[in-house]
Parts: structure tokens; sequence; C-alpha cells
């Protein structure tokens, strides 16, 4: 089995989404689930960004035994430091170093030539192979960099000592084919590409961060960078849950799984959407609420009589305990008869039209019929007969 690596930046570019922030013992707790989540490479923070950021990356470094502990750092010797300073303590460290690589980034933001990127990449990536054995070098904004040069950036990278070359989609410009293309090209030009890993990382913008993974497996990517609920800088991060699921349901056409303990996606969902405050919405591909709800009266049909007509993944898949059929005016009588049966009611053909024609009047002025306005419903009738 080709097996793809889950680097989980939900404590760093996660944690860049805007109005979060989490505590150390909030890290910690989130670093818990995510080892039990059985993702690979964690991501802790940012140790040069503040004291507080230094400690709480120290603090999962100590608590977590069973994945890589990463900490990101610009390409300067202070942030390496830091870097070094936070993962004392850490079991398999690594750290994540970056410079941005495109033209934008040259010269509105570094104001550095192409030279001048390489050179510091390159000195940051000797400085930090004398403490790490495990370096990752990031070409920020990759995606708008021009692809000779890219291809440039990665053989140096490979020489002067990175175990992994991630390329990140900083901005979520690319589509899935540039994206996939970006990949292909890196494994046929660069000399010595078979010795490291190749990661992608993308964001959201345009809404294909996570197709655009999936492109980039397709190409050869053997790392996915993403975060828990798709929490991220703007409009976020690849979702891992998506693309861990999408390999998991899509296996004869991707030839390629993580080794998640898929189980623990709901309730590592549920943890990263309280302790960040960032809601997780209803249609939410794979962890939303109504990711497994099923309301019209042809879908709830159809799954009472075989669930693969409507759901692709059963949510016990992700440790849910079962689908919902959700009872509102598009819901027929099926369900409607179906859910009777829950609430302990058995009706016959007379007396269920009735209570199905009380229940679509009802339906038509709410959103939504809860199990409370089927007894109430039901009740009333029993009374009036
Ligand atoms: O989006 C990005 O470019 C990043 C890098 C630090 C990898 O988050
Ligand atoms: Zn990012």
């Amino acid at each position: 089995m080709r097996k793809i690596y889950i680097f989980d930046t939900t404590l760093r570019d996660g944690e860049q989404s805007p109005g979060v922030n989490l505590n150390t013992q909030e890290k910690v707790e989130i670093a818990l689930q995510l080892e039990k989540l059985g993702v690979d490479r964690i991501e802790a923070g940012f140790p040069a960004a503040s004291p507080g950021d230094l400690a709480a990356v120290n603090a999962v470094a100590r608590a977590v035994k069973n994945a890589t502990i990463i900490g990101l750092s610009r390409s300067r010797t202070q942030d390496i430091d830091a870097v070094r300073e936070a993962l004392k303590g850490a079991e398999d460290p690594c750290i994540h170093l970056f410079l941005a690589t495109s033209p934008i980034h040259r010269q509105h933001k570094l104001r550095m030539s192409k030279e001048q990127v390489l050179e510091t990449a390159e000195a940051a990536i000797r400085y930090a192979k004398q403490f790490f054995s495990k370096i990752e070098f990031s070409p920020e904004d990759a995606g708008r960099t021009e692809l000779d040069f890219l291809c440039e950036v990665t053989e140096m990278a490979i020489r002067a000592g990175a175990t992994v070359v991630n390329i990140p989609d900083t901005v979520g410009y690319m589509t899935p084919v540039e994206f996939g293309n970006i990949f292909k090209t890196l494994r046929e030009k660069v000399p010595g590409i078979e010795k490291i890993q190749l990661s992608a990382h993308c964001h959201d913008d345009l809404g294909m961060a996570t197709a655009n993974a999936l492109a980039a497996i397709e190409n050869g990517a053997e790392q996915i960078e993403g975060t828990i609920n798709g929490i991220g800088e703007r409009a976020g991060n690849t979702a891992i849950e998506e693309v861990a699921l999408a390999l998991e349901t899509r296996f004869n056409y991707y030839q390629a799984k993580t080794t998640l303990n898929l189980k623990e996606i709901a309730r590592t969902s549920r943890l990263v959407s309280k302790l960040t405050g960032m809601p997780v919405p209803g249609n939410k591909a794979i962890v939303g609420a109504n990711a497994f709800a099923h309301e019209s009266g042809i879908h709830q049909d159809g799954m009472l009589k075989e669930k693969s007509t409507y759901e692709i993944i059963s949510p016990e898949t992700i440790g849910l305990v079962e689908s919902k059929l959700v009872l509102g005016k598009h819901s027929g009588r099926h369900a409607f008869r179906e859910k009777l049966i829950d609430l302990g009611y058995e009706l016959d053909d007379e007396a269920l039209n009735e209570a199905f024609a009380k229940f679509k009047d009802l339906a038509d002025k709410k959103k939504q019929v809860s199990d409370e306005d089927i007894r109430a419903l039901l009740e009333e009738k029993l009374v009036d007969t």
C-alpha cells in the first residue's frame, strides 16, 4: 500500500485563523487527541513568534510520544535557535524552515534576488542541519514561483540537507491540474528528488485546497499538510479529514491511504471546534452536522431500503453512531412511520394517514420537526380519538 503521511498544522497554521488563540493546556489537549487520531507529524507552533508559543511547543514536544513534533522557523538563526529550545525533550523533533520564492514575494516582501533567496535558504538549512536530522523546507508561495526556479530551489534544499520539501500554495491560487503539474515536473527534473519526501500544503481561497492536495498525491506527493476542520489563515487549509476520507472511499482510484485511526475523526473535530471557538458549518464535508443527515422523502426512503443509495461513507467510519433521518417538509411517509415505531407508536393505516397529514401541516410551519413535536402531535391525536 502506498502510504500518505499526514502533517497536521492545526496548532500552527490553524491557530493563525483570525480570532483563534490556544493556550498551552489547549495545545497539549489537541496534540494528544491528534496522537490518538494517528497523525504522523504535528506542527505545534512557531516558537520565535512569542515566548508563550515557545513554551506551548515545548509542552507538546514533551507530552506527545508517537508523532514527529515540528516547530516552524523563518530562514534565520534566531528562529532556528528558538525551535531548538522549544523542541528539547521531543522524541522525534523536526524543524520546518521556509522562505518565499515567488517573484511577488521576492520583489515586494523580501527585496531579494533569486541568488539571495537561494543563498539565504541554503545557509539556514545548513545551520539547522547541525542540530536536526529531520528538516522540512518550504518555498513559500511555491504555486506562483517560476517552475524552473522552483526546481533550482528544490535541488539546493536537497543538497543542503532537507529531508522533506513542502510545496505551499500559500494563497490558494492553484487549480488541481496546475498544482499536480508542479509535482510531476519536480519528480522528472530535480536530481536527487528520490532522496526526500515531497509534501503539499494548500490553502482554500478558491475552495480547491482538498482537490489540489489530491492532485499532488496523484503526481507523487507523499505528505499532505492540513488542519482539522480545514481551519487556518484566511479561508483555511486543506481539511485533513477530507483527504483521509477521499483516499479511504476512493481507494480504487488513488491506490493510496493514510494510516489515520478514522474513528477518532468526529471526536477530534469536536474538540478542535470547542477549543478554537470555530463552529463547524452544518454542510461541511465529513464532519458537518448534516454530513450524515437526510431530509427528503425520496432520500429517506432509499436510506431505509439500502444505505448505499445515498451514503458513500458510513457515519460509523468516523466514529459517529448512525445517520440521521431529519423530519421536515420534504420527508415522506416511510421515514415518518419508522420514526413513530422508534418512538413506540404503532398506528393502523387510517390513523397513520391522519397523523401524517398533521405532520405535514406542522412541517410547513417549522424548519425541522423534533421527536417532542411528534409526540405532542400523536398524544393530541390519541386524546382526540
Ligand atoms: O502557507 C504557507 O506558505 C505556509 C508556510 C509557512 C508553509 O504556511
Ligand atoms: Zn499555510
